[in-house]
Order: structure tokens, then sequence, then C-alpha cells
């Protein structure tokens, strides 16, 4: 298996379970989505191990006491469609993030992404944005979603990807090698429609039924 230096691939007996279950081509929709929201939160739970935090003076029902809160401005940015299904998981554990939004569509033939959506937040500068799109194929979709958000002033970026092919990860790691990228899975290859093997098929077209 190739190595790459941005690519954390998390590991946990939680995570295989439910990768497996969407994985499978025989899931149902409503377990794909439940199974989804599981593995989001996992690899975002590990994304945002190392985010700020500050103290915070409380006072519980016994006594004064010094607890902590997230200091760092977290950014979600979901890559629509498919990136919405890691969004809603991570609102559910992270309510207090501002979200932006880019939407970006592959083509069929070509795999090229183009853009048809963008709104982020103003002041990205000095913020932990965390971009979240479950799947990293050819890597086009992520390198445009980053070169969006730095054209915007953001100045710290993350991914959060569901499954990743070694092919998008090399072109990301050229193209941004201080971003780092976490991932339940580093699959084979790109099969010649640029889908990923063995991959799980359309993330988007299973999630919402299309
Ligand atoms: C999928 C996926 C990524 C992109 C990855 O989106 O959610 O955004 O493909 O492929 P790449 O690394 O080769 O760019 P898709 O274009 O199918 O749109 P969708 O989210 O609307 O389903
Ligand atoms: N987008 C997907 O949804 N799946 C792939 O395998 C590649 C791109």
């Amino acid at each position: 298996m190739p190595q790459f230096s941005n690519l954390t691939v998390v590991n946990h007996p939680l995570l295989a379970h439910s990768l497996t279950i969407l994985r499978d081509r025989d899931t149902s929709t409503e377990a794909f989505r439940r199974h989804s929201a599981i593995v989001s939160r996992l690899l975002l739970m590990a994304a945002t191990s190392n985010i700020g935090l500050e103290d915070k003076e409380i006072v519980t029902p016994l006594t004064p006491a010094t607890g902590q809160q997230i200091a760092d401005r977290v950014v979600l940015v979901p890559v629509l469609r498919a990136g919405l299904a890691m969004l809603n998981a991570a609102q559910e554990f992270m309510p207090w993030a501002s979200v932006g939004f880019i939407g970006l569509e592959r083509d069929e033939k070509t795999a090229v992404a183009s853009t048809y959506y963008r709104k982020f937040p103003q002041g990205l500068a000095g913020r932990e944005v965390i971009v979240v799109d479950p799947m990293l194929a050819t890597g086009g979709s992520l390198i445009d979603t980053l070169d969006a958000l730095k054209k915007q002033g953001a100045t710290a970026l993350r991914a959060v990807v569901i499954v990743a092919a070694p092919e998008g990860v090399t072109r990301l790691e050229a193209a941004y090698p201080d971003v780092p990228v976490v991932t339940a899975a580093l699959d084979s290859h790109l099969d010649e429609h640029r889908y990923i093997v063995p991959g799980l098929g359309d993330f988007g077209d299973r999630y919402f039924e299309t």
C-alpha cells in the first residue's frame, strides 16, 4: 500500500463495521444513511482531535470549577451534494461550527468537476476550515474546493473523506502538501470511469436515492 504523508486512515472497529455496510451493494437506503452518519461522526472526531480549547469558568451545582470550551472558530464546508450527508452528522455534535457550501458535479464522461454554487462565511483567515466530501477519487473536486477556499482567504484547511483513491491522494499531496486528509479507507485504484475500486459506488446516488 502506498504511503502518504498527509493521509490518516482511521482504524476503529465501529468504523470498519459501518464502512462494510456502506460498501455492500445490498444495503438499503435507510441503512446507508444511518451508517454514513456513524462513519462521518467517527472520522470527524479523529479529524478534530487537535482543535484548540480554552478554559471556561463555570459553577457546578456544588462548586465553582474550571472547564474548557472550543476556542478555534471552525468552518465546515460540505461539497454538494454528497457532502451534505457528512454535514448532517457533523452538526449533531458540532452545532457551534459555521458552514460554507460549494456545489461541484463531475462530468460523467471526463470526470472533471464543474462548480455550480459557492457560499462561504466572511473572514476565513485563521479559522479551522474542514472540507467534508465522502469520495476522494481523482482529487479534482477537492482541489477545486481548496482552490476556492484559499482564494477566499482560508489559511488552515483539512479534509475528511470516507473513501480515498491513491490517484486522488497523490494529486492532492502534490497540490496541497500542507492539507491533512482523514479517511476511513485508502482503496486500491480508480476504474476506467474514475470510480473508486472497491469503493462503494456513487455515494450521492445511493444516499439521496437518485
Ligand atoms: C462525487 C463525490 C466527490 C467527487 C469525487 O461527487 O461526492 O465530490 O465525486 O470525485 P473526484 O475526486 O474525481 O473529483 P459527484 O460529482 O458525483 O456529485 P454529487 O455529490 O452531486 O453526487
Ligand atoms: N464519486 C463517487 O460517488 N464514487 C466514486 O467512486 C467516485 C466519485
